[in-house]
């Protein structure tokens, strides 16, 4: 269905290749109205989750323009980034160095694919994030998204670990991307389905250092330890300084290998340029992706210790094991990347991310002290934070049950989505969910948040929450059913 007639296809007759399709065209997609957008995402993309963001009300969202903190929607409503694409968007939305220097790369018409050549943007990013880590990591793999940086990670890590049966410990709540090596390691029924997955792995429970001892002692086929600093999926959940010192310690005494997944909590999300570095202790394998991408290009990278990498494909036979893919490297996200982070120590966001992160962390156990009812929990550091609700589904009215119960099942007993669907509806503002805890809000707000983005923010929930738990899920029913 489209917004209008597709032109006809130019001299058909003379054609020596197939005549053209009816295509879109870039024009055609920026001017498609929301009601053909949706259309085209249930026809093309993906009807279920279509219908879940219809739930949520964004179906009815078409975004125009995004700069610094905000969408512009179709109708010029500005809606805050309290969500920031899971922590993709330290800059902002198109920030103005960063297109500069994406245009400049244009205009000179550099090249892009770095498998034929070396290119110096690769070598320039991979030095710079080679400066950005501590200790010995300076070896760098560079991909297009956080899913490839960690099967990068856990290649290289269990290549270098030099155990031929080498067994990968995970942590239950895990999350490490789809692709099927890491989709392994991703503690998630859900995600994993019934796919048929690597099974040389160990789970053992986050943040838990006696039974990390436990499966290391008691099998000598473990070579790599694979966690997430803080746990994103898994609701904002972190590990104290003991934990991640005992880590390395046990890793070091039964020459095991650490990998530290940064993709989400890493790029000075939490206020240090990777959250390891809050516990004074380096892992030797990390990845990165995310805001490394400046919020304009895909990139990943996997940076590992020079020992490690030289042991996995040091030698001109191993070399090429697994070395850049297509896009690995590629020109203007490399550029982009550099521009980046050029930005990040610029403007100060990693510290900007530890202050404003604090004023949010204080705010927020403000509300809660307001409402211990419907808030449970507060948590984070820099500007991660979650926002824990109660499970409200055994507490609410017997005459709401069943209301609530029409509704799809992922929202069912779910505070947070009833909120977050009513913060973007009625206060202009976009929050994340999380996958295996739905009763938690992710805030992960650009990095350049000020002061008064989080007053706008939590003045909207404060306002929101004292219309009390029954009126918001009143409120949510009506809309669904309106
Ligand atoms: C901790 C962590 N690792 C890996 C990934 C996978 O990244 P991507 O979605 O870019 O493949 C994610 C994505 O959310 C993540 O949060």
């Amino acid at each position: 269905m489209l917004d209008r007639p597709v032109n006809a296809t130019l001299d058909a007759a003379n054609r020596r290749g197939p005549a053209k399709p009816q295509l879109l065209s870039v024009e055609d997609a920026k001017a498609m109205s929301v009601e053909t957008m949706a259309d085209l995402f249930k026809d093309h993309i993906n009807p279920g989750q279509f219908h879940f963001m219809k739930l949520l009300g964004f179906h009815k969202v078409k975004i125009e323009r995004a700069e610094g903190m905000f969408y512009t929607d179709q109708n010029g409503r500005k809606i805050l980034d309290f969500f920031g694409g899971f922590g993709s968007l330290a800059h902002g939305h198109n920030h103005p160095r960063v297109l500069a220097a994406r245009e400049r790369f244009q205009d000179e018409k550099r090249h892009e694919i770095a498998i034929a050549f070396l290119s110096q943007y690769a070598a320039a990013l991979a030095k710079n994030l080679a400066a950005c880590s501590p200790g010995e990591l300076d070896m760098v793999f560079l991909g297009s998204t956080g899913s490839e940086a960690m099967e990068a990670a856990i290649k290289v890590a269990e290549r270098a670990s030099g155990r031929k049966n080498c067994k990968i410990v995970h942590a239950e709540n895990s999350f490490h991307g789809k692709s099927k090596g890491v989709l392994s390691i991703t503690d998630s029924t859900l995600y994993q389905g019934d796919f048929r997955l690597v099974d040389n792995r160990v789970k053992v429970p986050f943040g838990d250092l006696p039974a990390l001892k436990r499966a290391i002692e008691n099998d000598s086929d473990i070579g790599v330890v694979v966690l997430e600093t803080v746990q994103g999926g898994g609701g904002i959940i972190g590990a104290p300084t003991e934990y991640w010192q005992g880590v390395r310690a046990l890793c070091d005494r039964h020459d095991v290998l650490w990998v530290a997944d940064e993709v989400q909590c890493g790029y000075g999300r939490t206020g240090k340029f990777y959250a390891f570095e809050h516990h004074g202790v380096v892992p030797d394998v990390t990845a990165l992706a995310k805001s490394l991408g400046a919020g304009k290009a895909a990139v990943g990278a996997m940076i590992a210790k020079r020992s490690v990498y030289m042991k996995a494909y040091g030698t001109p036979k191993t070399a090429m094991i697994h070395a850049q893919a297509t896009f690995g490297g590629i020109g203007e996200a490399c550029v982009t990347a550099i521009e980046g982070l050029e930005v990040l120590y610029d403007e100060d966001l990693i510290g900007n991310s530890a202050e404003t992160g604090a004023y949010l962390l204080s705010r927020l156990k403000t509300i809660q002290a307001k409402y211990p009812q419907i808030i449970k929990d507060v948590r984070g550091q820099g500007l991660m934070i979650g926002l824990e609700f109660h499970d409200f589904s055994r507490t609410l009215p017997l005459a709401l049950r069943p209301m609530v119960a029409m509704l799809d099942d992922k929202l069912k007993g779910s505070l947070s989505g009833f909120i977050g669907a009513l913060l973007l509806r009625d206060y202009d503002v976009l929050v994340a969910f999380t996958e295996y805890n739905r009763n938690v809000i992710r805030l992960e707000p650009p990095l350049i948040c000020g002061e008064d983005h989080v007053d706008q923010f939590c003045d909207a929930l404060d306002d929101l929450l004292g219309k009390g738990i029954v009126s918001i899920v009143k409120d949510f029913v009506k809309s669904q059913l309106g």
